[in-house]
């Protein structure tokens, strides 16, 4: 047995950790080339400018739609802007109730309420994507869709919910912020509900620091996403009010993408299939190299082929092995973390939405909580301890992320970390 480095041992990573800004620290001659064209034509809005020019944002939406095989798609300004488009594009408003899990990042849940209606939050399995079973549990009379999150870059068990939602005539919007690229069984993550939303925030896979999308196959839905992101899609030029139909015509927010984000993201989407080859490759180097390391789980995945390789999160048998366990890696130079102690804040886990779980409002009216159009006789009510699995299962693991720029001296180092660490204290 090697001597920890947390006891005085020597360090098993010695290599620099890098950041998890996989496209951010690419960033170079493309997107300047792309963002420079922008300045150059003074062509900083998608419908006008000085000169006559093709949309940066009209390009990217095409390119990034025909990449995932969806028939459209529409640039917003962020993923929580997105989310919400869909689901009031989808139908959902005041009286719903729309299920989503306690983990993941809170505005998949806060999109629900910004669309008026009420979250229903329900347990994930040991994949850490949404328990279909829990699902089944918790659907009511009111319940009108599901906010699928394909959390840390693994893909939800999309045939059981798909199945769920087509009994009980559910909508389902794939939350894919975190898991662009990401694929079930063949398919991209986002095109297999009724839309899929994405996140070019600083910290995701390709970025402009700030930016989202909705892909959809159904026109409708597109259509009504497209007024629902700018203001009744008011400066659609293809058609004025008259010529909406019945439906599409409605009052809503401004979630555009400006010019200079979709040129970034032009040249980012080019980055993309490198950026996913070069995280899977160092995943499974490291997921390899622990295959038998005693005491250690790697979190199952429902597709594994569809793992976008973002992180690597594996199981302890017990929760209080983990703050020790990841001490221990941090002593080794590997930059690695326990992810749920209810004493340390964390907006991605449900118990610390206290928001959410005490239904805070802007106004007294406490809408959508208390709504006259809720079908269900009960109010929904919450509890930081509702889900206990999420909180069991997130308690015993520890997260990794697997920045692109690895090398596989990094990689091997990050295994000989964790098999030395796992030796002493798994
Ligand atoms: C799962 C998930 N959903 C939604 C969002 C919101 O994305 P944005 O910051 O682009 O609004 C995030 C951002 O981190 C996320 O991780």
């Amino acid at each position: 047995m090697e001597q920890l480095a947390i006891n005085g041992g020597p360090k098993a990573k010695t290599t620099p950790n890098y950041p998890m800004y996989p496209g951010g620290l690419e960033i170079g001659d493309e997107e300047k080339k792309q963002v420079l064209e922008v300045l150059d034509n003074k062509y900083l809005f998608r419908y006008y400018g000085p000169a006559d020019c093709e949309s940066k944002v009209k390009a990217f939406e095409t390119a990034f739609a025909a990449k995932l095989g969806a028939r459209h798609g529409l640039a917003t300004s962020s993923c929580t802007g997105a989310l919400i488009s869909s689901l009031v594009a989808c139908g959902v408003g005041p009286g719903d109730e729309v299920i989503v899990t306690g983990y993941t990042f809170f505005a998949s849940c806060a999109a629900i309420v910004a669309a008026k209606a009420i979250p229903v939050i329900v347990e994930v399995d040991e994949t850490l994507t949404m328990d279909p079973a829990d699902v089944e549990k918790k659907i009511t009379p009111a319940t009108k869709g599901i906010v699928a999150v394909h959390m840390r870059g693994v893909p939800c068990d999309m045939d059981a919910i798909m199945a769920i939602a087509k009994k009980h005539n559910l909508i389902v919007v794939e939350d894919c912020a975190q898991a662009v690229g990401g694929t079930y069984k063949g398919k991209y993550l986002g095109t297999i509900g009724d839309a899929g939303c994405f996140s070019f925030q600083y910290h995701k896979t390709i970025t402009a620091g700030e930016g989202g999308m909705v892909i959809t196959n159904d026109s409708r839905i597109y259509d009504r996403c497209m007024s629902y992101h700018d203001t009744a899609a008011c400066w659609r030029p293809d058609r004025f009010a008259e010529q909406r139909y019945e439906g599409e015509l409605f009052c809503g927010s401004n979630f555009r993408m400006s010019e200079l984000t979709g040129a970034v993201m032009l040249a980012q989407l080019g980055r993309l299939d490198g950026l996913l080859a070069d995280m899977r490759k160092n995943q499974k180097r490291i997921i390899d190299g622990i295959a038998n390391t005693k005491g250690v789980k790697v979190r199952p995945v429902n597709d594994p082929e569809g793992d976008t390789g973002i992180c690597l999160m594996f199981y302890l048998d017990a929760k209080e092995k983990v703050e020790p366990f990841a001490n221990a890696l941090k002593a080794e130079g590997v930059a690695a973390a326990g992810v749920f102690n209810a004493g340390i804040p964390d907006w991605h886990i449900y118990a610390h939405w206290k928001h959410i779980i005490e239904q805070k409002t802007p106004t007294p009216v406490n809408c959508p909580w208390e709504c006259p159009y809720h079908k269900k006789s009960e109010p929904v009510q919450y509890d930081p301890a509702m889900n206990p699995n999420t909180l069991e299962l997130l308690g015993r693991v520890i997260h990794m992320d697997i920045p692109p720029q690895m090398t596989e001296e990094d990689c091997d180092m990050i295994v000989h970390a964790i098999n030395k660490v796992a030796a002493v204290l798994a």
